[in-house]
């Protein structure tokens, strides 16, 4: 995590790259980046864990704003201003709700990690934390959704060149620090 943009390398070349990958176990309205993701839900509606906190300390108006937008199909993301976060933007994404894993839900979690990646590139957003989607109420596993996390958003060609993985909790830091160093 950074504060405003992130070394120029990437972010100057105008072309897309290979973002680098950190973890950081906390609380993601304190990270200090371009653009924050919220786990929301279809109707972008609000709601309790991440999208809770988003909501809590941006202020309402971030409620005003996608409820304007008014609906996100599962697997996408949409964006809006930050209003009360350090942030600029927030990016609400619609992961999948956990069915038992053979509804589609690897490939609609993966989407979901891209749109976050497209959001992010048509405002110029360099550094982005994302929380792991899905795992919380919508009950996804933390390691496929993990796995799946890492995978999906170090091989999406992308002009954002840092990205903060936000685990809540010790096991998912955990995971994600296993899947960035394999050899450890
Ligand atoms: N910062 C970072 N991560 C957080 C925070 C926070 N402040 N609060 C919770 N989390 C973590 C959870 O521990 C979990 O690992 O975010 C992950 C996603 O959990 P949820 O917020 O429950 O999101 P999800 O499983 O995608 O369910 C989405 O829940 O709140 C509603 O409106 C939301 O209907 C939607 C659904």
């Amino acid at each position: 995590m950074s504060e405003g943009h992130t070394d120029g390398e990437q972010a100057g070349s105008g072309t897309a790259g290979t973002p680098r990958l950190t973890v950081f176990r906390g609380d993601i309205t304190r990270c200090q980046v371009d653009a924050i993701v919220t786990a929301a839900n279809e109707a972008l509606a609000g709601g309790g864990g991440v999208d809770g906190a988003v909501h809590a300390a941006a202020g309402p108006r971030l409620l005003e704003a996608s409820r304007a937008i008014g609906h996100c199909p599962t697997g996408g993301a949409v964006i809006t201003p930050a209003f009360g976060l350090p942030s600029r933007w927030v990016i609400h994404a619609v992961g999948p709700i956990w069915r038992g894993g053979r509804a589609g839900e690897p490939e609609q979690l993966a989407a979901t990690y891209r749109s976050i990646l497209a959001r992010a590139d048509e405002v110029g957003a360099v550094s982005i934390a994302v929380p792991a989607i899905s795992t919380g109420v919508y009950g996804f596993p933390p390691e496929p959704a993990a796995r799946i996390a890492v995978t999906t958003l170090s091989e999406t060609p992308t002009m954002v060149g840092e990205i903060t993985l936000v685990a809540f909790d010790p096991l998912t830091a955990d995971l994600y620090r296993r899947l960035l160093q394999p050899d450890q």
